[in-house]
């Protein structure tokens, strides 16, 4: 426990330094406001190497040795029975179990979203 306080503040740190001004939610980002962004996997994905490797596999076979095996990996959330996008951004707005509440944008949050429900193999 006390390593995964560790690493959810050196996470912490790294949200700041990887994508600069956090959005606490109440000021909309006007470029966004004025002419909405379509969700960018790609993006998604390079924030995902930033933010999330410390504790998820983000792809198979990448990290897989540095992760700790009771934190499910991004394609095991992408597949689970029901699963969507719009699951997986509300999922990531609420309490994240041991890690400090990200400041992630709104677009930061459809790219990790549009992201994770790429690696989706089922239809259900
Ligand atoms: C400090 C470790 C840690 C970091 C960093 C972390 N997570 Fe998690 N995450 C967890 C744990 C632990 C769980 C399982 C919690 C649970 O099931 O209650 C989890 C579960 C999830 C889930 C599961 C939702 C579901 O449907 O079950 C999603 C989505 C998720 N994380 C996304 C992310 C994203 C995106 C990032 C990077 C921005 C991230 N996580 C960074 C520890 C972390």
């Amino acid at each position: 426990m006390v390593a995964i306080l560790a690493i959810c503040t050196s996470t912490f740190a790294m949200t700041t330094l990887a994508i600069g001004q956090p959005n606490d939610g109440k000021s909309p980002d006007s470029s966004e406001t004025i002419k909405p962004t379509k969700p960018d996997p790609e993006n998604g994905r390079t924030i995902s190497r930033a933010l999330c490797t410390n504790c998820h596999v983000i792809e198979e076979g990448s990290n897989a040795a540095a992760v700790n095996a009771d934190v499910p990996s991004f394609p095991a959330i992408a597949n689970k029975p029901n699963q969507s996008a719009e699951h997986i951004s509300t999922w990531l707005l609420s309490a994240h179990g041991p890690m400090p509440n990200v400041h992630l944008t709104r677009k930061e949050l459809r790219d990790l979203s549009a992201y994770i429900i790429s690696l989706r193999k089922t239809k259900s």
